[in-house]
């Protein structure tokens, strides 16, 4: 059980009675699930390294339900662990012992969408892929994309604050969501749902809750600012014989592509091979220590194309990158997309996966995979870096055929005092959910981790909101 990996106690929430299940089936019949077998998906996390016991999973449709959920588990002094499509890579989305499960999967109802603004309305269990075909249908995207899009749903995105692969071009959710539906812990609505690019009326609360990993609110609804679909798409996917190769890329890149840039991806040679090896895909271009993934988004295709030629032919004659190959077509720019998207796939087929997700000054980025795999040596059975290379995030994961705490104790702290030496973060994306809580300290001042606990305290006086997540339990 996780709880005894990683060494907390339960704390002192009721313990589930046959009233309360009366209570939430009068309240959602049907919708109340204590089936053991249907719950354990949702009991275990999507990298299968954490698991909880919940004996009760919640799927409310509306806010008023959510509202009445929690106004009834804060009185009974309930813990309850909000979940969207459960894709999150820190341990955050399931419980650690025996909290409700309030999923979102049945609030998946568009709101509203305006073609003039581009601003889109939706509950917070409405799937990101599913969002963004709706919006192509009309002629825009949303303005974020992950390899979890099937599944994940907006609010756990939001929850999070999922970066992904276009934020580079569009920006941080921070920007794009423009207002949020929030329930209290105590079960009272916060309705922060504005529809507006410009709204400077008070401290801006919306943002406390983007990012807060279901800590201090249930985000029922979201209102996001979507771009307009490109016209023109185009990807290159590129070797480059070494890292300081990768770095001129993507300045070159980016002073000849300008305002169509809007990927710049990288990957080494071992996640090309994983990706080959446990998925069958075979990459268009071999022989390479490193491979980066370029695209680009606009509105004309000869404009853009002769921009992209341009970049290419430069990169080439100056020895920048020596192979290469460039899609225009949806199915092959899917084609290769994937040896990117679905290296944390090929990952788990790998073994048990030691994950982290870091930002580090871009320069910087392939030394700690670098150190981290000379420090390891035949320890670990692979030591992967990837990562979205344009906003200074590097994904490091380390394989081994199965977990082992001498390996992890080989990897933690040195990931994370090396990334504090660097001025980094230990949590570029994915949050710090239940694995990564107790490192906060590596990339936030204790005042800073004193006042987050001051505002957990003040919405959720009772702490029943996500316990034992993302903040560290005070000894
Ligand atoms: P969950 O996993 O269900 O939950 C995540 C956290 O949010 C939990 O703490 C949960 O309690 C909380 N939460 C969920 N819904 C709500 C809600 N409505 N209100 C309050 N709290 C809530 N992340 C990136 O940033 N960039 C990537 O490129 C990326 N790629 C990924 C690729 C794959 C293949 C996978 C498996 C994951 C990836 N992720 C990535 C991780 C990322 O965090 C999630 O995919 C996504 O944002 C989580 O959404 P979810 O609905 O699955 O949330
Ligand atoms: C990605 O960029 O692929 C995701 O953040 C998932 C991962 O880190 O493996
Ligand atoms: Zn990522």
């Amino acid at each position: 059980l996780t709880s005894e990996r990683y060494g907390v106690r339960r704390l002192p929430f009721s313990p589930l009675s046959d009233s309360d299940l009366a209570f939430f089936e009068g309240l959602m019949p049907g919708r109340v699930i204590t089936n053991p077998e249907e719950l354990e998906p949702f009991n275990v996390d999507w990298l299968r390294s954490v698991r909880g016991c919940s004996k009760l999973m919640l799927k409310p449709q509306t806010t008023a339900e959510v509202s009445q959920v929690l106004r009834y588990c804060y009185e009974r002094n309930l813990a309850v662990n909000p979940q969207g499509g459960n894709t999150g890579l820190v341990g955050g989305s399931i419980p650690v012992f025996d909290e409700i499960i309030l999923s979102t999967v049945l609030m998946n109802r568009i709101i509203s969408f305006d073609k003039v603004s581009g601003i889109l309305v939706c509950q917070a269990g409405c799937v990101l892929e599913k969002l963004n075909e709706y919006l192509e249908e009309q002629g825009f995207i949303m303005p974020l994309d992950l390899g979890a899009k099937g599944s994940c749903h907006i609010g756990g995105n939001v929850a999070t604050n999922a970066g992904g692969l276009r934020l580079l071009r569009y920006g941080s959710l921070r920007g794009t969501v423009l207002g949020l539906e929030v329930v209290l812990a105590d079960g009272s609505a916060l309705d922060c749902l504005a529809s507006l690019r410009k709204d400077n009326t008070g401290y801006d609360l919306k943002q406390l809750f983007i990012g807060s990993e279901g800590t201090l609110g249930v985000i029922t609804a979201v209102s996001i600012l979507c771009p307009q679909k490109p016209k023109s798409v185009n990807l290159a996917f590129l070797g480059c014989q070494s890292f300081a190769k990768v770095l001129e890329t993507f300045t070159t890149c980016r002073a000849m592509l300008g305002e169509i840039l809007s990927a710049y991806e990288f990957m080494d040679e071992k996640c090309m091979e994983l990706v080959e090896k446990h998925l069958k895909l075979s990459s268009p271009v071999a022989g390479s220590p490193f491979y980066v993934l370029i695209e680009t988004s606009g509105s004309s295709s000869t404009h853009d194309e002769e921009k992209l030629n341009n970049f290419l032919e430069r990169a080439m004659t100056s020895g920048l990158v020596t192979d290469g190959t460039v899609a225009t077509d949806d199915k092959k720019i899917k084609t290769l997309w994937s040896l990117r998207e679905r290296i944390t796939e090929a990952l788990t087929h790998d073994g048990y996966v030691y994950k982290y997700d870091i930002s580090l000054p871009v320069g910087k980025l392939y030394d700690l995979v670098s150190d981290t795999r000379a420090r390891l040596g035949r320890s670990a059975k692979n030591v992967v870096g990837y990562g979205h290379l344009g906003d200074g995030n590097l994904h490091l994961n380390i394989t081994a055929d199965s977990y082992s705490h001498s390996l992890l104790d080989a990897i933690e702290p040195f990931v994370y005092e090396w990334t504090a030496r660097h001025n980094g973060s230990i949590s570029a994306e994915h949050g710090l959910g239940f694995k990564k809580k107790q490192f906060i300290q590596y990339s936030k001042p204790s005042e800073a981790v004193l006042l987050m606990q001051r505002f957990k305290a003040m919405l959720d006086p009772k702490g029943i909101l996500n316990p034992y997540k993302m903040l560290p339990s005070s000894s």
